[in-house]
Protein backbone atom coordinates (compact mmCIF):
# COMPACT_ATOMS: atom_id res chain seq x y z
CA UNK A 1 0.00 0.00 0.00
CA UNK A 2 1.48 3.42 -0.57
CA UNK A 3 2.11 5.56 2.16
CA UNK A 4 -0.46 8.14 1.61
CA UNK A 5 -2.88 5.36 1.03
CA UNK A 6 -1.92 4.28 4.64
CA UNK A 7 -2.12 6.86 6.13
CA UNK A 8 -5.47 7.63 4.85
CA UNK A 9 -6.81 4.22 6.04
CA UNK A 10 -5.54 4.87 10.09
CA UNK A 11 -6.86 8.39 9.88
CA UNK A 12 -10.58 7.16 8.32
CA UNK A 13 -10.30 4.41 11.25
CA UNK A 14 -9.42 7.23 13.83
CA UNK A 15 -12.32 9.58 12.67
CA UNK A 16 -15.04 6.53 12.67
CA UNK A 17 -14.05 5.77 16.51
CA UNK A 18 -14.64 9.58 17.43
CA UNK A 19 -17.04 10.18 15.20
CA UNK A 20 -19.19 7.46 14.45
CA UNK A 21 -21.46 8.44 12.01
CA UNK A 22 -18.65 10.85 10.00
CA UNK A 23 -18.59 9.99 5.73
CA UNK A 24 -15.49 8.87 5.81
CA UNK A 25 -15.22 9.06 1.74
CA UNK A 26 -14.56 12.88 2.51
CA UNK A 27 -11.33 11.45 4.80
CA UNK A 28 -8.63 12.52 2.35
CA UNK A 29 -4.24 12.83 2.16
CA UNK A 30 -3.48 15.59 -0.07
CA UNK A 31 0.13 16.14 -0.74
CA UNK A 32 1.41 18.98 1.63
CA UNK A 33 1.23 22.46 -0.56
CA UNK A 34 4.52 23.45 1.50
CA UNK A 35 7.29 20.36 2.22
CA UNK A 36 8.59 22.29 4.95
CA UNK A 37 5.17 21.34 6.85
CA UNK A 38 5.24 17.56 5.97
CA UNK A 39 4.74 15.60 2.99
CA UNK A 40 1.13 14.88 3.41
CA UNK A 41 -1.73 16.99 4.89
CA UNK A 42 -5.59 15.75 5.82
CA UNK A 43 -7.94 19.41 6.23
CA UNK A 44 -10.84 17.34 6.15
CA UNK A 45 -11.25 17.11 10.16
CA UNK A 46 -11.78 20.94 9.74
CA UNK A 47 -15.33 20.56 7.64
CA UNK A 48 -16.07 17.88 9.83
CA UNK A 49 -16.07 19.87 12.84
CA UNK A 50 -17.71 22.71 11.27
CA UNK A 51 -21.01 20.46 10.26
CA UNK A 52 -20.94 19.75 14.22
CA UNK A 53 -19.88 22.92 15.77
CA UNK A 54 -16.89 21.95 17.07
CA UNK A 55 -13.80 23.23 17.82
CA UNK A 56 -11.50 21.60 15.12
CA UNK A 57 -8.19 22.13 16.60
CA UNK A 58 -9.96 19.59 19.60
CA UNK A 59 -11.51 17.70 17.15
CA UNK A 60 -8.35 17.08 15.87
CA UNK A 61 -6.36 16.16 18.55
CA UNK A 62 -9.00 13.79 19.63
CA UNK A 63 -8.71 12.08 16.45
CA UNK A 64 -4.51 12.36 16.42
CA UNK A 65 -5.33 10.31 20.27
CA UNK A 66 -6.87 6.90 18.25
CA UNK A 67 -4.47 7.79 15.32
CA UNK A 68 -1.61 5.11 14.62
CA UNK A 69 0.99 5.65 11.84
CA UNK A 70 3.80 5.76 13.48
CA UNK A 71 5.20 2.60 11.19
CA UNK A 72 5.56 5.05 8.80
CA UNK A 73 5.29 8.71 10.01
CA UNK A 74 6.52 11.30 12.44
CA UNK A 75 4.65 12.38 15.00
CA UNK A 76 1.77 13.93 13.56
CA UNK A 77 1.84 17.37 14.01
CA UNK A 78 -1.83 19.67 14.50
CA UNK A 79 -1.46 23.08 12.47
CA UNK A 80 -3.13 26.06 11.60
CA UNK A 81 -7.40 26.02 11.73
CA UNK A 82 -7.04 22.14 12.69
CA UNK A 83 -5.30 20.52 9.61
CA UNK A 84 -2.87 17.54 10.38
CA UNK A 85 0.36 17.44 8.80
CA UNK A 86 2.09 14.30 7.80
CA UNK A 87 6.05 13.80 7.52
CA UNK A 88 7.35 10.29 6.02
CA UNK A 89 9.46 8.56 7.92
CA UNK A 90 13.04 7.65 5.75
CA UNK A 91 12.80 4.46 5.89
CA UNK A 92 9.14 4.53 4.92
CA UNK A 93 10.07 6.70 2.23
CA UNK A 94 13.12 3.76 1.03
CA UNK A 95 10.72 1.46 1.18
CA UNK A 96 8.44 2.50 -1.27
CA UNK A 97 11.13 3.36 -3.75
CA UNK A 98 11.91 -0.36 -2.84
CA UNK A 99 8.85 -1.88 -3.57
CA UNK A 100 8.57 0.19 -6.93
CA UNK A 101 11.96 -0.70 -8.13
CA UNK A 102 10.54 -4.52 -7.62
CA UNK A 103 7.46 -3.84 -9.76
CA UNK A 104 5.05 -3.91 -7.12
CA UNK A 105 3.61 -0.27 -8.28
CA UNK A 106 4.66 2.74 -10.02
CA UNK A 107 3.64 5.07 -7.45
CA UNK A 108 0.10 4.59 -8.27
CA UNK A 109 -2.71 2.63 -7.66
CA UNK A 110 -5.49 0.88 -9.77
CA UNK A 111 -8.71 1.39 -8.83
CA UNK A 112 -10.54 -0.54 -6.30
CA UNK A 113 -13.76 -0.14 -8.20
CA UNK A 114 -13.61 0.02 -12.01
CA UNK A 115 -16.29 1.57 -13.51
CA UNK A 116 -17.06 1.68 -16.92
CA UNK A 117 -16.77 4.57 -19.37
CA UNK A 118 -17.61 5.60 -22.71
CA UNK A 119 -15.23 8.39 -24.67
CA UNK A 120 -16.69 9.79 -27.63
CA UNK A 121 -13.63 11.88 -29.26
CA UNK A 122 -12.41 13.08 -32.83
CA UNK A 123 -15.41 12.54 -34.06
CA UNK A 124 -14.38 14.05 -37.55
CA UNK A 125 -17.00 14.59 -40.55
CA UNK A 126 -17.01 11.98 -44.03
CA UNK A 127 -15.76 14.37 -47.00
CA UNK A 128 -14.04 16.72 -44.87
CA UNK A 129 -10.37 16.85 -43.89
CA UNK A 130 -10.00 16.65 -40.01
CA UNK A 131 -8.85 19.96 -38.69
CA UNK A 132 -7.42 21.68 -36.34
CA UNK A 133 -10.22 21.39 -34.06
CA UNK A 134 -10.64 17.64 -34.53
CA UNK A 135 -6.54 17.53 -33.26
CA UNK A 136 -7.62 18.60 -29.70
CA UNK A 137 -10.14 16.33 -29.48
CA UNK A 138 -8.23 13.23 -30.66
CA UNK A 139 -4.72 14.20 -28.72
CA UNK A 140 -7.33 14.91 -25.53
CA UNK A 141 -9.70 12.25 -25.89
CA UNK A 142 -7.09 9.25 -26.12
CA UNK A 143 -5.11 10.87 -23.40
CA UNK A 144 -8.38 10.49 -21.21
CA UNK A 145 -8.95 6.90 -22.59
CA UNK A 146 -5.31 6.04 -22.35
CA UNK A 147 -5.14 7.36 -18.39
CA UNK A 148 -9.04 6.02 -17.53
CA UNK A 149 -7.79 2.13 -18.74
CA UNK A 150 -4.55 2.70 -17.26
CA UNK A 151 -6.39 3.13 -13.99
CA UNK A 152 -8.23 0.02 -14.07
CA UNK A 153 -11.53 1.17 -15.41
CA UNK A 154 -13.51 -0.27 -18.42
CA UNK A 155 -13.45 2.38 -21.34
CA UNK A 156 -15.03 2.13 -24.14
CA UNK A 157 -14.27 4.44 -27.08
CA UNK A 158 -16.17 5.31 -29.95
CA UNK A 159 -15.23 7.86 -32.54
CA UNK A 160 -18.72 9.49 -34.03
CA UNK A 161 -18.20 10.66 -37.20
CA UNK A 162 -20.40 12.81 -38.84
CA UNK A 163 -21.55 10.41 -41.96
CA UNK A 164 -25.36 11.54 -42.26
CA UNK A 165 -26.33 15.22 -43.09
CA UNK A 166 -27.72 17.78 -45.27
CA UNK A 167 -24.65 17.87 -46.83
CA UNK A 168 -24.56 14.66 -48.96
CA UNK A 169 -27.24 16.39 -51.50
CA UNK A 170 -24.61 18.55 -52.83
CA UNK A 171 -21.62 15.77 -52.74
CA UNK A 172 -24.03 13.40 -54.81
CA UNK A 173 -24.82 16.48 -57.19
CA UNK A 174 -20.67 16.76 -57.45
CA UNK A 175 -19.82 13.42 -57.62
CA UNK A 176 -22.29 12.27 -60.52
CA UNK A 177 -21.33 15.26 -62.77
CA UNK A 178 -18.31 15.92 -62.36
CA UNK A 179 -16.23 13.45 -60.12
CA UNK A 180 -12.28 13.22 -61.35
CA UNK A 181 -11.56 9.64 -60.47
CA UNK A 182 -7.71 9.89 -60.40
CA UNK A 183 -7.63 13.08 -58.05
CA UNK A 184 -10.36 10.57 -55.43
CA UNK A 185 -7.41 7.92 -55.94
CA UNK A 186 -4.67 10.42 -55.11
CA UNK A 187 -6.71 12.32 -52.10
CA UNK A 188 -9.95 11.34 -51.51
CA UNK A 189 -11.09 13.94 -49.13
CA UNK A 190 -9.35 16.68 -50.99
CA UNK A 191 -11.47 15.27 -54.06
CA UNK A 192 -14.77 15.28 -52.27
CA UNK A 193 -14.02 18.73 -50.52
CA UNK A 194 -13.39 20.18 -54.08
CA UNK A 195 -16.91 18.22 -55.37
CA UNK A 196 -18.36 19.95 -52.08
CA UNK A 197 -17.23 23.53 -52.73
CA UNK A 198 -17.94 24.13 -56.61
CA UNK A 199 -21.20 22.33 -55.53
CA UNK A 200 -21.93 24.62 -53.09
CA UNK A 201 -20.67 27.70 -55.17
CA UNK A 202 -23.42 26.73 -57.93
CA UNK A 203 -26.28 26.02 -55.59
CA UNK A 204 -25.89 29.29 -54.60
CA UNK A 205 -25.81 30.95 -57.82
CA UNK A 206 -28.67 28.41 -59.59
CA UNK A 207 -31.63 27.66 -57.59
CA UNK A 208 -31.66 24.59 -60.02
CA UNK A 209 -28.90 23.09 -58.59
CA UNK A 210 -29.91 23.85 -55.17
CA UNK A 211 -33.49 22.13 -56.40
CA UNK A 212 -31.74 18.89 -57.15
CA UNK A 213 -29.25 18.76 -54.28
CA UNK A 214 -32.59 18.68 -51.85
CA UNK A 215 -33.52 15.79 -54.43
CA UNK A 216 -30.69 13.65 -54.34
CA UNK A 217 -30.71 14.03 -50.89
CA UNK A 218 -34.16 12.65 -50.06
CA UNK A 219 -33.37 9.79 -52.30
CA UNK A 220 -30.40 8.84 -49.96
CA UNK A 221 -32.89 9.15 -47.38
CA UNK A 222 -35.44 6.79 -49.50
CA UNK A 223 -32.68 4.16 -50.06
CA UNK A 224 -32.18 4.95 -53.44
CA UNK A 225 -29.68 2.05 -53.96
CA UNK A 226 -27.08 4.39 -56.34
CA UNK A 227 -27.09 7.49 -53.79
CA UNK A 228 -26.08 4.36 -51.30
CA UNK A 229 -23.29 3.08 -53.17
CA UNK A 230 -21.91 6.23 -53.63
CA UNK A 231 -22.29 7.70 -49.76
CA UNK A 232 -21.00 4.37 -48.59
CA UNK A 233 -17.88 4.73 -51.07
CA UNK A 234 -17.44 8.10 -49.32
CA UNK A 235 -17.34 6.84 -45.81
CA UNK A 236 -14.89 4.12 -46.79
CA UNK A 237 -12.74 6.41 -48.52
CA UNK A 238 -12.65 9.00 -45.88
CA UNK A 239 -12.11 6.06 -43.11
CA UNK A 240 -9.16 5.17 -45.01
CA UNK A 241 -7.80 8.32 -44.54
CA UNK A 242 -9.10 9.51 -41.21
CA UNK A 243 -7.31 5.91 -40.60
CA UNK A 244 -4.12 6.93 -42.01
CA UNK A 245 -3.81 10.07 -39.28
CA UNK A 246 -4.72 7.96 -36.40
CA UNK A 247 -2.46 5.34 -36.97
CA UNK A 248 0.79 8.54 -37.04
CA UNK A 249 -1.05 9.66 -33.99
CA UNK A 250 -1.17 5.86 -32.27
CA UNK A 251 -4.79 6.28 -31.98
CA UNK A 252 -7.06 3.63 -31.82
CA UNK A 253 -10.92 3.44 -31.48
CA UNK A 254 -12.79 0.41 -30.13
CA UNK A 255 -15.93 1.60 -32.19
CA UNK A 256 -16.71 3.93 -35.05
CA UNK A 257 -20.50 3.73 -35.17
CA UNK A 258 -21.26 7.43 -36.75
CA UNK A 259 -24.37 9.28 -36.98
CA UNK A 260 -25.93 7.20 -39.41
CA UNK A 261 -26.11 3.73 -37.17
CA UNK A 262 -28.64 5.58 -35.19
CA UNK A 263 -30.96 6.57 -37.82
CA UNK A 264 -33.06 3.70 -38.16
CA UNK A 265 -33.84 4.60 -34.48
CA UNK A 266 -34.81 8.69 -34.91
CA UNK A 267 -38.16 8.23 -35.11
CA UNK A 268 -38.69 6.19 -32.47
CA UNK A 269 -36.85 8.52 -30.45
CA UNK A 270 -39.25 11.55 -31.40
CA UNK A 271 -42.65 9.56 -30.68
CA UNK A 272 -41.10 8.75 -27.55
CA UNK A 273 -40.45 12.12 -26.28
CA UNK A 274 -43.81 13.21 -27.19
CA UNK A 275 -45.91 10.67 -25.95
CA UNK A 276 -43.87 11.69 -22.86
CA UNK A 277 -44.76 15.14 -23.11
CA UNK A 278 -41.59 16.21 -23.49
CA UNK A 279 -40.88 17.27 -26.89
CA UNK A 280 -44.08 19.32 -28.35
CA UNK A 281 -44.64 20.67 -32.00
CA UNK A 282 -44.13 24.13 -33.03
CA UNK A 283 -44.50 25.71 -35.93
CA UNK A 284 -44.38 21.90 -37.49
CA UNK A 285 -41.31 20.79 -36.06
CA UNK A 286 -40.68 18.96 -32.73
CA UNK A 287 -38.34 21.32 -29.86
CA UNK A 288 -38.18 20.60 -26.20
CA UNK A 289 -38.69 23.73 -24.27
CA UNK A 290 -37.36 24.28 -20.45
CA UNK A 291 -39.68 22.35 -17.80
CA UNK A 292 -39.12 25.30 -15.64
CA UNK A 293 -37.36 23.42 -13.16
CA UNK A 294 -34.10 24.85 -12.57
CA UNK A 295 -33.23 28.52 -12.21
CA UNK A 296 -33.24 30.52 -15.17
CA UNK A 297 -29.46 31.24 -15.43
CA UNK A 298 -28.78 27.09 -15.08
CA UNK A 299 -31.09 26.70 -17.45
CA UNK A 300 -30.28 25.76 -20.83
CA UNK A 301 -33.75 26.19 -22.57
CA UNK A 302 -33.70 29.83 -21.58
CA UNK A 303 -31.86 33.23 -22.96
CA UNK A 304 -31.45 36.38 -21.60
CA UNK A 305 -32.99 39.01 -24.26
CA UNK A 306 -32.96 42.65 -23.55
CA UNK A 307 -33.13 41.87 -19.66
CA UNK A 308 -35.70 39.53 -20.21
CA UNK A 309 -35.54 35.34 -20.28
CA UNK A 310 -36.63 34.39 -23.40
CA UNK A 311 -37.39 30.40 -24.55
CA UNK A 312 -34.19 28.76 -25.79
CA UNK A 313 -35.68 25.72 -26.93
CA UNK A 314 -34.03 22.51 -28.36
CA UNK A 315 -35.40 21.22 -32.00
CA UNK A 316 -35.12 17.70 -32.44
CA UNK A 317 -36.91 17.48 -35.78
CA UNK A 318 -37.42 19.51 -38.34
CA UNK A 319 -40.58 20.81 -40.05
CA UNK A 320 -39.82 18.48 -43.07
CA UNK A 321 -39.39 15.71 -40.46
CA UNK A 322 -36.01 15.35 -41.19
CA UNK A 323 -33.79 14.41 -37.30
CA UNK A 324 -30.73 16.40 -36.25
CA UNK A 325 -27.62 15.80 -34.53
CA UNK A 326 -29.30 16.32 -31.01
CA UNK A 327 -31.81 13.71 -32.01
CA UNK A 328 -28.99 11.29 -33.26
CA UNK A 329 -27.29 12.32 -30.05
CA UNK A 330 -29.99 10.88 -27.74
CA UNK A 331 -30.44 7.63 -30.00
CA UNK A 332 -26.84 7.33 -28.85
CA UNK A 333 -27.08 7.59 -25.39
CA UNK A 334 -30.20 4.82 -25.51
CA UNK A 335 -27.66 2.64 -27.32
CA UNK A 336 -24.54 3.45 -25.57
CA UNK A 337 -26.62 2.79 -22.01
CA UNK A 338 -28.43 -0.31 -23.43
CA UNK A 339 -25.63 -1.37 -24.66
CA UNK A 340 -22.17 -0.58 -22.04
CA UNK A 341 -24.32 0.46 -19.17
CA UNK A 342 -21.54 2.55 -18.44
CA UNK A 343 -21.46 4.80 -15.40
CA UNK A 344 -19.64 7.84 -17.59
CA UNK A 345 -20.14 9.24 -20.64
CA UNK A 346 -17.20 11.42 -21.61
CA UNK A 347 -17.53 13.89 -24.90
CA UNK A 348 -14.45 15.33 -26.03
CA UNK A 349 -15.27 18.41 -28.12
CA UNK A 350 -14.98 22.10 -28.82
CA UNK A 351 -16.29 24.59 -26.62
CA UNK A 352 -18.85 26.26 -29.15
CA UNK A 353 -20.82 22.99 -28.44
CA UNK A 354 -21.71 23.93 -24.70
CA UNK A 355 -25.27 24.72 -25.30
CA UNK A 356 -26.10 21.30 -27.30
CA UNK A 357 -24.55 19.47 -24.73
CA UNK A 358 -26.05 21.01 -21.77
CA UNK A 359 -29.50 20.83 -24.13
CA UNK A 360 -28.71 17.17 -24.67
CA UNK A 361 -27.98 15.87 -21.40
CA UNK A 362 -31.05 17.97 -19.76
CA UNK A 363 -33.38 16.10 -22.05
CA UNK A 364 -32.02 12.69 -21.72
CA UNK A 365 -32.29 12.89 -17.98
CA UNK A 366 -35.72 13.52 -18.28
CA UNK A 367 -36.61 11.28 -20.84
CA UNK A 368 -34.60 8.24 -19.07
CA UNK A 369 -35.05 9.74 -15.22
CA UNK A 370 -34.26 6.49 -14.12
CA UNK A 371 -30.87 6.51 -15.69
CA UNK A 372 -27.75 7.19 -13.20
CA UNK A 373 -25.33 7.73 -15.96
CA UNK A 374 -23.13 10.44 -15.67
CA UNK A 375 -22.69 12.95 -18.68
CA UNK A 376 -19.71 15.10 -19.49
CA UNK A 377 -18.82 17.60 -21.97
CA UNK A 378 -14.84 17.95 -21.78
CA UNK A 379 -14.84 20.70 -23.73
CA UNK A 380 -11.94 22.83 -25.11
CA UNK A 381 -11.03 25.90 -26.14
CA UNK A 382 -9.37 27.41 -29.90
CA UNK A 383 -6.28 27.32 -31.67
CA UNK A 384 -4.68 30.39 -32.18
CA UNK A 385 -2.61 31.91 -34.92
CA UNK A 386 0.01 34.41 -33.90
CA UNK A 387 -2.26 37.22 -34.46
CA UNK A 388 -4.88 35.91 -31.68
CA UNK A 389 -7.31 34.67 -34.37
CA UNK A 390 -7.99 31.45 -35.18
CA UNK A 391 -4.95 29.08 -36.68
CA UNK A 392 -5.27 29.30 -40.29
CA UNK A 393 -2.54 28.03 -43.54
CA UNK A 394 -0.92 31.23 -44.64
CA UNK A 395 -3.36 31.44 -47.52
CA UNK A 396 -5.87 31.49 -44.95
CA UNK A 397 -7.47 28.22 -44.96
CA UNK A 398 -7.96 25.77 -42.12
CA UNK A 399 -4.81 23.57 -41.68
CA UNK A 400 -5.29 19.90 -42.09
CA UNK A 401 -3.38 17.73 -39.94
CA UNK A 402 -2.05 15.51 -42.05
CA UNK A 403 -0.08 18.89 -43.31
CA UNK A 404 0.37 19.63 -39.58
CA UNK A 405 1.97 16.30 -38.90
CA UNK A 406 4.44 16.69 -41.82
CA UNK A 407 5.49 20.16 -41.28
CA UNK A 408 6.04 19.09 -37.41
CA UNK A 409 8.31 16.33 -38.31
CA UNK A 410 10.32 18.19 -40.47
CA UNK A 411 10.64 21.01 -38.20
CA UNK A 412 11.82 18.60 -36.08
CA UNK A 413 14.25 17.33 -38.38
CA UNK A 414 15.86 20.33 -38.14
CA UNK A 415 15.76 21.14 -34.66
CA UNK A 416 17.75 17.44 -34.10
CA UNK A 417 19.83 17.59 -36.73
CA UNK A 418 20.98 21.04 -35.52
CA UNK A 419 21.84 19.65 -32.85
CA UNK A 420 23.62 16.68 -33.23
CA UNK A 421 25.21 17.34 -37.02
CA UNK A 422 26.78 13.76 -36.55
CA UNK A 423 24.09 11.51 -35.90
CA UNK A 424 23.09 9.94 -39.41
CA UNK A 425 20.21 11.14 -41.27
CA UNK A 426 18.26 8.41 -41.18
CA UNK A 427 18.73 8.33 -37.10
CA UNK A 428 17.96 11.78 -37.26
CA UNK A 429 14.29 11.18 -39.16
CA UNK A 430 13.34 8.61 -36.76
CA UNK A 431 13.95 11.13 -34.15
CA UNK A 432 12.26 13.63 -35.59
CA UNK A 433 9.34 11.69 -35.98
CA UNK A 434 9.26 11.35 -32.23
CA UNK A 435 9.89 14.64 -31.51
CA UNK A 436 7.52 16.43 -34.40
CA UNK A 437 4.36 14.15 -33.29
CA UNK A 438 5.13 14.49 -29.81
CA UNK A 439 5.72 18.33 -29.77
CA UNK A 440 2.27 18.59 -31.65
CA UNK A 441 0.61 16.20 -28.94
CA UNK A 442 2.17 18.01 -25.65
CA UNK A 443 1.43 21.74 -26.75
CA UNK A 444 -2.03 21.09 -27.16
CA UNK A 445 -2.38 18.81 -23.75
CA UNK A 446 -0.08 21.46 -21.75
CA UNK A 447 -2.60 24.54 -21.83
CA UNK A 448 -5.24 24.19 -19.20
CA UNK A 449 -8.19 22.93 -22.15
CA UNK A 450 -10.61 25.52 -21.73
CA UNK A 451 -8.47 28.09 -22.55
CA UNK A 452 -7.73 28.90 -26.13
CA UNK A 453 -3.64 28.77 -27.11
CA UNK A 454 -1.41 30.39 -29.51
CA UNK A 455 -0.09 27.60 -31.98
CA UNK A 456 3.75 28.31 -32.00
CA UNK A 457 6.27 25.89 -33.41
CA UNK A 458 9.29 26.87 -32.04
CA UNK A 459 8.04 27.20 -28.37
CA UNK A 460 6.53 23.49 -28.90
CA UNK A 461 10.27 22.49 -30.27
CA UNK A 462 12.72 24.48 -27.93
CA UNK A 463 14.82 22.06 -25.81
CA UNK A 464 14.07 24.15 -22.51
CA UNK A 465 10.93 24.92 -21.23
CA UNK A 466 7.91 22.99 -20.80
CA UNK A 467 8.20 21.22 -23.89
CA UNK A 468 8.42 17.99 -25.50
CA UNK A 469 12.16 17.83 -26.55
CA UNK A 470 12.83 18.63 -22.80
CA UNK A 471 11.18 15.82 -21.30
CA UNK A 472 12.27 13.30 -23.64
CA UNK A 473 15.86 14.74 -23.50
CA UNK A 474 15.65 14.10 -19.43
CA UNK A 475 14.46 10.72 -20.05
CA UNK A 476 17.16 10.04 -22.65
CA UNK A 477 19.73 11.37 -20.09
CA UNK A 478 18.47 8.35 -17.53
CA UNK A 479 19.10 6.53 -20.23
CA UNK A 480 22.54 7.07 -20.71
CA UNK A 481 23.76 6.79 -17.38
CA UNK A 482 22.69 3.18 -17.92
CA UNK A 483 24.55 3.12 -20.65
CA UNK A 484 27.48 4.23 -19.35
CA UNK A 485 27.18 2.29 -16.11
CA UNK A 486 26.44 -0.72 -18.78
CA UNK A 487 24.47 -1.63 -15.64
CA UNK A 488 21.08 -3.11 -17.03
CA UNK A 489 18.04 -1.82 -15.37
CA UNK A 490 17.31 -5.22 -14.03
CA UNK A 491 20.67 -5.68 -12.00
CA UNK A 492 21.03 -2.11 -11.06
CA UNK A 493 17.43 -2.23 -9.38
CA UNK A 494 17.14 -5.98 -8.29
CA UNK A 495 13.60 -6.57 -6.01
CA UNK A 496 14.56 -6.20 -2.36
CA UNK A 497 17.82 -3.65 -2.59
CA UNK A 498 18.85 -1.17 -0.26
CA UNK A 499 17.93 1.76 -1.27
CA UNK A 500 18.11 4.82 0.99
CA UNK A 501 18.04 8.32 -0.58
CA UNK A 502 19.83 11.17 1.72
CA UNK A 503 20.87 14.35 -0.19
CA UNK A 504 17.74 16.79 0.04
CA UNK A 505 17.73 16.83 -4.06
CA UNK A 506 17.43 12.94 -4.04
CA UNK A 507 14.71 13.07 -1.33
CA UNK A 508 12.89 15.78 -3.34
CA UNK A 509 13.10 14.13 -6.04
CA UNK A 510 11.88 10.69 -4.24
CA UNK A 511 9.26 12.90 -3.10
CA UNK A 512 7.78 13.57 -6.57
CA UNK A 513 7.48 10.36 -7.38
CA UNK A 514 5.59 9.69 -4.60
CA UNK A 515 3.01 12.15 -6.07
CA UNK A 516 2.17 10.58 -8.70
CA UNK A 517 -0.81 8.38 -7.88
CA UNK A 518 -2.13 12.47 -6.88
CA UNK A 519 -2.03 13.73 -10.29
CA UNK A 520 -3.03 10.62 -11.86
CA UNK A 521 -6.34 10.89 -9.77
CA UNK A 522 -6.59 14.52 -10.29
CA UNK A 523 -6.20 14.23 -13.85
CA UNK A 524 -8.88 11.56 -14.16
CA UNK A 525 -11.24 13.57 -11.62
CA UNK A 526 -11.38 16.80 -13.94
CA UNK A 527 -10.38 16.16 -17.59
CA UNK A 528 -7.20 17.98 -17.38
CA UNK A 529 -4.17 15.82 -18.37
CA UNK A 530 -2.23 20.02 -18.00
CA UNK A 531 -2.05 18.50 -14.35
CA UNK A 532 -0.02 15.56 -15.57
CA UNK A 533 2.10 17.63 -18.43
CA UNK A 534 3.06 20.54 -15.27
CA UNK A 535 3.51 17.31 -12.86
CA UNK A 536 6.21 15.95 -15.30
CA UNK A 537 8.06 18.86 -15.91
CA UNK A 538 8.62 19.13 -12.39
CA UNK A 539 9.52 15.85 -11.89
CA UNK A 540 12.12 16.65 -14.90
CA UNK A 541 13.08 19.33 -12.72
CA UNK A 542 13.98 17.66 -9.68
CA UNK A 543 16.13 15.21 -11.95
CA UNK A 544 17.81 18.14 -12.73
CA UNK A 545 18.65 19.33 -9.90
CA UNK A 546 19.39 15.57 -8.16
CA UNK A 547 21.86 14.83 -10.96
CA UNK A 548 23.64 18.24 -10.44
CA UNK A 549 24.59 17.94 -6.91
CA UNK A 550 24.56 14.03 -6.39
CA UNK A 551 27.04 12.03 -8.41
CA UNK A 552 25.86 8.77 -9.60
CA UNK A 553 28.25 6.90 -11.43
CA UNK A 554 31.32 8.28 -9.28
CA UNK A 555 29.37 7.71 -6.15
CA UNK A 556 30.81 5.05 -3.55
CA UNK A 557 29.30 1.27 -4.14
CA UNK A 558 26.08 1.20 -1.76
CA UNK A 559 25.24 4.61 -2.91
CA UNK A 560 26.14 4.29 -6.37
CA UNK A 561 23.64 1.19 -6.36
CA UNK A 562 20.68 3.22 -4.57
CA UNK A 563 20.80 6.30 -7.18
CA UNK A 564 20.75 4.48 -9.99
CA UNK A 565 17.17 2.65 -8.67
CA UNK A 566 16.08 6.53 -8.00
CA UNK A 567 17.40 7.01 -11.99
CA UNK A 568 15.65 3.91 -12.89
CA UNK A 569 12.20 4.94 -11.06
CA UNK A 570 12.35 8.39 -12.43
CA UNK A 571 12.76 7.20 -15.73
CA UNK A 572 9.82 4.56 -15.50
CA UNK A 573 7.34 7.36 -14.31
CA UNK A 574 8.72 9.82 -16.69
CA UNK A 575 7.89 6.65 -19.58
CA UNK A 576 4.45 5.84 -18.00
CA UNK A 577 3.32 9.46 -17.86
CA UNK A 578 4.66 10.67 -21.24
CA UNK A 579 2.52 7.35 -22.94
CA UNK A 580 -0.24 8.24 -20.98
CA UNK A 581 0.05 11.54 -23.29
CA UNK A 582 0.10 9.62 -26.30
CA UNK A 583 4.17 10.51 -26.72
CA UNK A 584 6.29 7.86 -27.52
CA UNK A 585 9.95 8.44 -25.39
CA UNK A 586 13.43 8.04 -27.29
CA UNK A 587 16.16 5.44 -25.53
CA UNK A 588 18.62 8.22 -27.53
CA UNK A 589 18.44 11.88 -28.27
N1 LIG B 1 -18.86 15.52 -35.71
C1 LIG B 1 -18.92 16.55 -34.71
C2 LIG B 1 -18.04 17.74 -35.15
O1 LIG B 1 -17.21 17.58 -36.02
C3 LIG B 1 -18.48 16.10 -33.34
C4 LIG B 1 -19.31 14.99 -32.73
C5 LIG B 1 -19.13 14.89 -31.24
N2 LIG B 1 -19.84 13.79 -30.66
C6 LIG B 1 -21.16 13.74 -30.44
N3 LIG B 1 -21.68 12.65 -29.94
N4 LIG B 1 -21.93 14.76 -30.72
O2 LIG B 1 -18.19 18.81 -34.62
Amino acid sequence: MLPHKFIESRLRTAVAAVLPEANLAAVCVRPCPDSKFGDYQANALMALAKERKLNPRQLASQVVAHLDVSEQCEPVEIAGAGFLNFRLLPAALNATLRTAAAGEHLFFERATQPLTYVVDFSSPNVAKSMHIGHIRSTILGDALARLLRLLGHRVITDNHIGDWGTQFGKLLVGWKSQLDRAALAADPIGEMERLYKTTHAACEADPATLDLARRELVKLQNGDPENLAIWNEMIQLSKVQFDTMYSRLGVRFDHTYGESFYNPLLKGVVADLRERDIAVESEGAMVVFSDGKLPPKEDPFLKQEDGEWKPNPSLIQKSDGASNYTTTDLATLAFRRETWQPHYVLYVTDGRQQLHFQQLFAIFHRWQPESTMQLKHVWFGSILGEDNKPYKTRSGEVVRLADLLDEAIERAFQVVREKNPDLPEAECRRIARVVGIGAVKYADLLPNRQSDYIFSWDKMLAFNGNTVPYLLYAYARIRSIFRKAAAEPATAAPAGYPVAVTAPEETALARQLLKFDFVLAAVADDYRPNYLCSYLYELAGHFARFFENCPVLKAEPAERASRLVVCELTGRVLRQGLEILGIEVLEQM
